[in-house]
């Protein structure tokens, strides 16, 4: 492993092969998501990022949440003022220039910022027990984390605007059916479906799945013959990859490949 900080306060970290496993852990306060906690976050997560042991990333809560938002004791009594000097949200944006695939494993609560964080994984696993919701305007602000970007791109505008403008929740199943969710598994397995999804990811050819991903993200940056150019370039890019020429080999000569991330 890469020398990645031990000591965190709010999350925990662990490996299990080329899995790194991050889990937020403030439980006592639904996992809010403090600058300090955001901040332990980004760390951990460019900590395996750099990782040549690390293939891919999985990102988990608690049972009862994945995270009920951003921290509202942390910003009550702020100004705007204090809010742009602290700019928290800056921090939020260095988990999307993590280039390894990330699995949010979502049980509970994924509110606010939680949803939002949720989001900017690549895949979510939900357990039947998890909820997802923007509930913000209920304490008298918006999404600052992406809501409204990522939520509206994710579900279509008719479904996010009333989650946004009225608060109300969506069960697993719901969000699984709108396509925010790639699958809902019982609520004993989240974490370990999770994980085995993450292991699949893990045995592919490692800057395939970097290009592949960064890819994917570009269908909601870009318009689409840039972002086909794009997906084109990267293609063409992965003929110069050794891992490239064992697979198309290992197909041929009908045996399984082993790649070096090369
Ligand atoms: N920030 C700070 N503390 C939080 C919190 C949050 N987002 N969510 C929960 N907590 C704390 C509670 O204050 C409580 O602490 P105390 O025991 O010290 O009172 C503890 O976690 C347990 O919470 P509850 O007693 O409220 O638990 P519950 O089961 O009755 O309710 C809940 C659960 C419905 C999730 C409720 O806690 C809740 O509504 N939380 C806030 C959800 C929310 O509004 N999130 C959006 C935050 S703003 C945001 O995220 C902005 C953005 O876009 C970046």
């Amino acid at each position: 492993m890469a020398d990645a900080p031990t000591s965190y306060q709010f999350i925990r970290t662990r490996h299990e092969a080329a899995v790194g496993i991050v889990q937020l852990y403030r439980p006592e306060v639904l996992n809010a998501l403090s600058a300090a906690v955001i901040d332990e976050l980004v760390a951990a997560l460019q900590a395996f990022d750099a990782d040549g042991a690390i293939r891919c990333i999985v990102l988990t809560g608690t049972d009862r949440a994945f995270a009920a938002g951003a921290d509202i004791k942390e910003m009550a009594e702020a100004s705007t003022v204090d809010m742009l000097q602290r700019d928290n949200l800056a921090r939020w944006e260095r988990i999307r220039g993590i280039k390894k695939p990330i699995i949010a494993a979502v049980s509970g609560f994924a509110l606010g910022g939680g949803n939002e964080l949720a989001m900017s994984c690549d895949l979510i696993i939900a357990s039947e027990t998890a909820v997802f919701g923007q509930p913000e305007i209920n304490i008298g602000v918006m999404p600052g984390a992406g809501g409204t970007q990522r939520l509206t791109r994710a579900i279509g505008k008719a479904r996010a605007m009333e989650m946004i403008l009225t608060g109300r929740q969506m069960t697993a199943r719901e969000a699984e059916r709108a396509g925010l969710v790639t699958r809902v598994v019982p609520p004993e397995v989240y974490l370990t479906e999770a994980i085995r999804i993450a292991q699949e990811i893990a045995a592919k050819a490692p800057l395939a799945v970097q290009l592949a991903k960064a890819a994917v993200n570009k269908a909601y940056e870009l318009p689409l013959r840039e972002g086909l150019e794009a997906e084109r370039n990267a293609f063409y890019t992965l003929f110069s990859s050794a891992d490239q020429k064992e697979g198309m080999r290992a197909f041929v000569e009908k045996r399984k490949a082993t790649y070096q991330g090369r």
